[in-house]
Order: structure tokens, then C-alpha cells, then sequence
């Protein structure tokens, strides 16, 4: 978000439906489990981080809203049952050795159990005060992926709209969003940022490659208020997840590599940063998102059901399906499920 003060009072009085959530998780579990792209696949090929309720397994199909059977959620509001996760990122060191990078929260959300995720639910361009249709909220079942683990160049990541990386120098960093790992040591850390396409075909949950049932918009983006396509007419609220890497210890000049290119590779072995991708389950109880999405409400002053940091924190931590060490205090000689060091391709710029 690059909001200032000024904006946030400047929103709160406009007069039109427009609905902004913002939300910490704790991480669930940090696993090798992916019930969108590899369903029963134990373990996944490469470790993520899981945020939400409790029921999150290796397979999740569309027909039995797994979401729902859930006893607890990670995430603040106690009626989102969804499961939002992302792969993680490693440091890997001159003598070519991996290790796991930890997390903060979000200035505001501190203690959250592993740093976890901040979520969004956006219905507006944030600048935009002009009244919009009417924004569907997603319905039981509802799966997506957005991103391409195999994009290693700018070009192959450029049919994705808004998966960035902010090098920060401080909390409140928010300033240039890169395509690509931050070429140069970022002082605070690394967020990740993923945002999901905001257009919808209405009818199906999910879609072969968990991509064809959305689409971003037609022309222009979700930011400049560019019209969903024919073939996608429904609105949905953007969906976008924060979070934020402390690279803060791994910034002496001495472990980077020689060649100037950067250290930072996610778990399933790409340098360059390209491959940034995301997966949410939709997992919110009866009508509760749409009621938030069909009324007035800004950043954390939603009024709604909503947990403490340390009762989130009490659902965090499934059992390990997979046990295995994957790197947060040891150096690992290769990262989990044998991905292999791949080329920096002097991806700068
Ligand atoms: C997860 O799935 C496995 C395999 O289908 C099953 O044995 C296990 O009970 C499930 N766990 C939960 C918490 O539902
Ligand atoms: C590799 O580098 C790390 C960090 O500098 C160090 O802690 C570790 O002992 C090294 N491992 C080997 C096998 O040299």
C-alpha cells in the first residue's frame, strides 16, 4: 500500500461503497503440502508457507469446502477460513549452502507466530472515488493460482500484473515495486507482494492450471479501473498478500556472490525473483465477506468479528506431515526436495 495519512482520512469520508481490509495471519505450518498444483502429492516438490484455518491438507477439492472444516484460523477475522500460501525464500551463501529467511509482520501486527502474511480484500482502485458496480464475493469451493514457477525473465513474467517485490530499507518502505529479487542489500528486508486478478467468468470454482476461470481486466488494470472482458464479466474483490523476508542479517557483502549477482532463490530453486506466485482457497463462513465487500469499511477499522494476534497464534502449527528441516536454523546443502542451484541468468535490471 502507498498510502499516506492524509489519503486514509481522505477515504474514510468519501460517501461511496468502498470496502479496504486489512489483516495479519500467522503462519499455519511451513510444509511441503500444495493442494492446488500437486493435490496429494506428500510431500509437495517444494516447501511453502500456509496461512488460515486449520483444515488446510494435501488435498483440497472444490466440491468439499474444506475451508469450512476448519476448528480455527490463523488469520484476524474469525470468520475467514480461507487458506492463502506462497513458496519461501531462501539465502544461499558463497560456499553454496541454503538457509530459511525469517519473517516480520507488518508494522501493527507484531507477534504474529512466524512473521505469517498481511491480507487484503480490495473492491476499488484505491485512488478511484467514482461509485462501482457491485463487487461479488467469492463462493465456497472457489480455488486460484496466479504466477508462473517457471518464469525466469522479465518477458515470461510480464502476463502477470502486479507480483512485486519491495526492497526496504525500513517498516514503512513501500516505495518501488520491482519484477525481480532486489539486485542490492535492502536494509529492513524484502516483501513479497501478490495481488490476484480481479475479474471473474462467474460460474466456475476452479479452472485447469487454477488460472482460466479469472482474468485481469480487459484493458489497463485493477488500479486504473479497466473493465473486466465479456468472457469474465464479474467483479471481485482484489485479493493481495504481503509478505515481508528479514534479509537484514544476510546483507554482509562478503557471503554475496562475487559475480554481483544477488543471493536470494524461493524454495523451488529460482535466483531471479520472476517466478513470484500465490494460491488462496476461499474459505470465508456464510455471507460474511460479501456483507464487509456490500458496506463502507477502511484498513483495521472494520468492526467485525475479529481475534486476537494471540489467539491466532494458538491455532498456528499443524502437525508436520512432512518432517523434515528445512532450513530455519541450520544451512542446508540443497533446498527441500533436491532443487538444485540454478544459473543466475543476470537477471538486472
Ligand atoms: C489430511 O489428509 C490425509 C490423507 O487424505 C488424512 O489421512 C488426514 O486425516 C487429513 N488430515 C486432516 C487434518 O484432515
Ligand atoms: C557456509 O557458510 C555459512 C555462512 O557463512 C557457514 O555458517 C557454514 O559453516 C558454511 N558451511 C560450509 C560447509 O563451509
Amino acid at each position: 500500500m502507498r498510502l499516506k495519512t492524509s489519503q486514509f482520512a481522505l477515504l474514510a469520508l468519501t460517501s461511496h461503497i468502498s470496502a479496504l481490509i486489512r489483516f495479519q495471519c500467522s503462519q499455519l505450518v511451513v510444509e511441503r503440502l500444495d493442494p492446488l498444483v500437486t493435490p496429494g502429492q506428500v510431500p509437495s516438490p517444494h516447501v511453502h508457507q500456509i496461512v488460515g484455518g486449520n483444515s488446510f491438507n494435501s488435498t483440497m477439492e472444490p466440491s468439499k469446502d474444506m475451508p469450512g472444516e476448519s476448528t480455527c484460523m490463523t488469520c484476524q477475522f474469525s470468520e475467514d477460513f480461507s487458506n492463502y500460501w506462497a513458496a519461501v525464500l531462501y539465502f544461499k551463501t558463497r560456499n553454496g549452502t541454503y538457509k530459511r529467511m525469517p519473517q516480520h509482520s507488518n508494522a501493527g501486527f507484531e507477534g504474529a507466530t512466524g512473521g505469517g502474511m498481511t491480507v487484503y480484500y480490495i473492491t476499488d482502485p484505491l485512488y478511484d472515488s467514482q461509485p462501482k458496480s457491485k463487487v461479488t464475493a467469492f463462493k465456497p469451493g472457489f480455488q486460484i493460482f496466479i504466477g508462473d514457477v517457471n518464469a525466469r525473465s522479465k518477458s515470461e513474467a510480464a502476463r502477470f500484473q502486479q507480483l512485486t517485490y519491495t526492497c526496504m530499507s525500513d517498516p514503512g518502505s513501500r516505495k518501488k515495486k520491482v519484477v525481480s529479487f532486489p539486485q542490492h542489500a535492502c536494509g529492513y528486508g524484502i516483501m513479497t507482494s501478490v495481488r490476484f486478478p480481479t475479474c471473474w467468468d462467474g460460474v466456475n470454482l476452479d479452472s485447469p492450471a487454477h488460472m482460466a476461470h479469472i482474468s485481469y481486466p480487459e484493458s489497463g488494470t485493477f488500479e486504473s479501473a479497466g473493465p473486466c472482458p465479456a468472457t469474465h464479466p464479474v467483479r471481485v474483490s482484489q485479493v493481495m498478500y504481503e509478505v515481508i523476508w528479514d534479509t537484514s542479517k544476510f546483507n554482509d557483502p562478503a557471503n554475496w556472490p562475487d559475480d554481483g549477482s544477488q543471493p536470494f532463490v524461493w524454495s523451488f530453486g529460482d535466483p531471479t525473483g520472476y517466478a513470484n506466485h500465490g494460491d488462496y482457497v476461499f474459505g470465508w463462513k456464510g455471507d460474511a465477506l460479501q456483507n464487509i465487500l456490500d458496506t463502507s469499511y477502511y484498513a483495521t477499522s472494520y468492526g467485525g468479528k475479529q481475534q486476537s494476534i494471540a489467539a491466532m497464534n494458538k491455532c498456528a502449527g499443524l502437525p508436520k506431515t512432512v518432517d523434515k528441516n528445512i532450513g530455519v536454523d541450520t544451512w542446508l546443502t540443497e533446498l527441500p526436495g533436491g532443487h538444485g542451484a540454478e544459473e543466475s541468468r543476470s537477471s538486472h535490471g
